[in-house]
């Protein structure tokens, strides 16, 4: 009779519905291969996916800063009026693109630990101008000095190496001294072997964050990641309660299967504090 239409339909039906079957057992066993490789794959242990772009972070890291320029320091100096600051920015930098050093597993407690040497390259094509861009700032030396000398007599040498050096309540410094360091003219007159040199981030370059100590994830695929201890501690003795632990990771990566209703955790060393993130929106990073 040969095939006729029938016999199609009827053959149809049979690879459909195992097809069907093999779908319906393929899907489970699908997701479970999925999940067990990616719970292989994050594991921050050599020959893993995760543990190369965590060596050295797989996608660029930037940090922003906004600087408030003080719009009347004269004013405020001589007449004690309100201080009026106008906020500058973003000045960009690219940061965290050096590998880890000292790189070292513990495999009794299932962690490992490192050094993140620091690292910053201004991006200027994220940046409303330059790294030579100058501000009036407050003259970090000035200020600090009177609450580091409480003693009148003290204050009073101080004083007059402020006013030999010309220094006063404010100063005009560019962008990369501010952040990465100058010399300061009070503090070279100070006859006393200290740092003359200051900056937010002084010394930045040639230096190295931690020692970080963090879960790699092999015993709890929840807990990649997550610090341990940071400088062999586990909370700064620089805060009062909650906010001196250390908690979360360095914020370059995080556990996998996370939900949108969690919240991320990570510390900042340059703040020296924990904080966290709550989703709000989805948004793009990629640049046309
Ligand atoms: C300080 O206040 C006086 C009196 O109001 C005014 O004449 C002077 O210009 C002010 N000085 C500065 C630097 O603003
Ligand atoms: C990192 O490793 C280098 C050499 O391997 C060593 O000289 C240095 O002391 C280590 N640093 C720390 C903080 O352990
Ligand atoms: C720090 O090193 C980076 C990379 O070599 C360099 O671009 C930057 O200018 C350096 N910063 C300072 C303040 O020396
Ligand atoms: C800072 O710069 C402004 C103008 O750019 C100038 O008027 C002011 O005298 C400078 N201040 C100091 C302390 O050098
Ligand atoms: C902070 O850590 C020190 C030792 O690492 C410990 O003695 C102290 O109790 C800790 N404080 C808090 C608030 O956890
Ligand atoms: C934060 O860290 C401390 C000490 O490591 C721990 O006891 C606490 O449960 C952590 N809190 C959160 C919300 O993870």
């Amino acid at each position: 009779m040969g095939c006729n239409r029938n016999c199609g339909l009827v053959a149809g039906a049979v690879i459909g519905a195992v097809l069907a079957v093999f779908g319906g057992i393929l899907m489970p066993v699908g997701d479970m291969l999925i999940e067990k490789t990616i719970k292989k794959e994050v594991v921050l242990e050599e020959g893993t996916i995760a543990f190369k772009n965590w060596v050295k972070t797989g996608t660029d890291v930037y940090r922003q800063f906004w600087i408030f320029d003080v719009q009347n320091p004269d004013e405020v100096t001589v007449n004690s009026s309100k201080i009026k600051v106008k906020q500058r920015g973003p000045y960009t930098y690219r940061v965290r693109y050096l590998a880890k050093e000292n790189i070292t597993q513990d495999p009794e407690t299932h962690t490992v630990s490192f050094l993140q040497p620091n690292g910053a390259i201004f991006e200027p094509s994220l940046s409303v101008g330059t790294e030579d861009d100058t501000f009036t700032i407050l003259n970090l030396a000035v200020a600090a000095a009177p609450q580091l000398y409480p003693n009148t007599f003290m204050q009073g040498i101080l004083n007059s190496f402020i006013k030999k050096s010309k220094s006063s309540m404010f100063q005009n410094r560019t962008l990369k001294e501010l952040l990465w360091g100058y010399t300061d003219p009070f503090l070279n007159l100070v006859p006393y072997p200290i740092t003359t040199t200051i900056g937010v981030f002084y010394p930045y370059n040639n230096t190295a964050d931690g020692i970080y100590k963090v879960f790699n994830g092999k015993d709890d695929i929840s807990k990649v990641a997550i610090i341990d201890t940071y400088k062999g501690r586990k909370n700064l003795s620089y805060w009062s309660s909650y906010c001196d632990l250390i908690n979360g990771t360095d914020a370059a990566s995080f556990p996998p299967f996370v939900e949108k209703t969690r919240v991320l955790q990570f510390f900042s060393s340059d703040i020296c504090r924990k904080t966290c993130v709550h989703f709000t929106s989805s948004f793009s990073t990629w640049k046309s």
